[in-house]
């Protein structure tokens, strides 16, 4: 069955005055959806390209190594590549009993993505007004997310990765909306633009009461120099994580996995 988004693809006025009410049932209905996900972790960075999603995939193959029942939403919705990086065949949801099913990966990732409601190679377009098209893109992403966490169908996850596009705007939708604090895991690479960036977005998050886990230093070894991760780590009180190279090795991703402990 195709899905259908409710208000999704257009907010119409009418829609738009019960939007509160919308928005509180929606709420409760994500924390209905999260009762059986024992942890929440939103990979997280200020910037683009520094490779949120590839560890994201990475974090959720070792995980899945470990016999963990992991989820990945991927909430960049204009830049969905979950699927790709987690060798998903290249499906569309469906959805039963008015939820969405993820798309479930030959190694038993549960992955719902944009990417699955979209034709291959079709942007994601937003109907509205053109002179605000920005407004109403913010607006109906953050609508996307809410009926996404209400309505995709996890089961029982010890562990949800959100990967999240670049910016806070996402993340801090997504601490509004889910009953308990995500983990946070930032992603950097060494650059001084990359920790500059990835430290607004730690500060936003911390200043919102995430616990941040600690930070991922991506791309090292190669073409990029500065000493990003740790003079985050030093700044924010917390650990490196792991410093993963070009194409890693898949032990890589097991060690970083044991450093970000598991589900309380
Ligand atoms: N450590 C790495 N080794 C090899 N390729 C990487 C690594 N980190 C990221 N990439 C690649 O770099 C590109 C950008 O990474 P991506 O995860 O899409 O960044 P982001 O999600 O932060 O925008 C992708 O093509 C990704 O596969
Ligand atoms: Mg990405």
């Amino acid at each position: 069955m195709p899905l259908n988004i409710r208000t999704y693809h257009e907010l119409t006025e009418a829609d738009q005055s019960g939007l509160p009410e919308q928005i509180g049932a929606q709420r409760r209905r994500v924390a209905d959806r999260l009762a059986t996900v024992r942890r929440v972790v939103a990979v997280l960075s200020g910037k683009g390209g520094v490779g949120k999603s590839f560890v994201t995939a990475g974090v959720a193959r070792a995980l899945a190594r470990t016999g963990r029942a992991v989820g990945v939403l991927d909430a960049d919705f204009n830049g969905p590549t979950a699927p790709q990086l987690l060798d998903l065949p290249v499906a569309r949801c469906t959805v039963r009993d008015n939820a969405i099913e993820p798309v479930v990966s030959s190694e038993g990732i549960r992955c719902f993505s944009m990417a699955m409601l979209l034709e291959e190679g079709q942007p994601l377009a937003f109907r509205g007004p053109e002179a605000e098209g920005h407004v109403w893109r913010g607006t109906l992403e953050a609508a996307a997310l809410r009926e996404f966490l209400a309505d995709v169908a996890w089961g029982s996850l010890d562990e949800l990765l959100v990967d999240l596009p670049p910016g806070v705007q996402r993340f801090t939708e997504l601490i509004e909306l889910l009953p308990v604090s995500p983990a946070v895991l930032a992603v950097t690479i060494p650059t001084p633009e990359s920790r500059d960036a990835v430290r607004r977005a730690l500060r936003a998050a911390v200043e919102r009461g995430a616990h941040v886990l600690g930070v991922v230093e991506n791309m090292v070894g190669g073409g990029f120099s500065g000493t990003a991760g740790d003079e985050l780590a030093a700044e924010f009180g917390i650990p490196v994580l792991a410093r993963i190279p070009w194409h890693p090795a898949p032990d890589t991703w097991d060690e970083l996995v044991r450093n970000m402990g598991g589900a309380s």
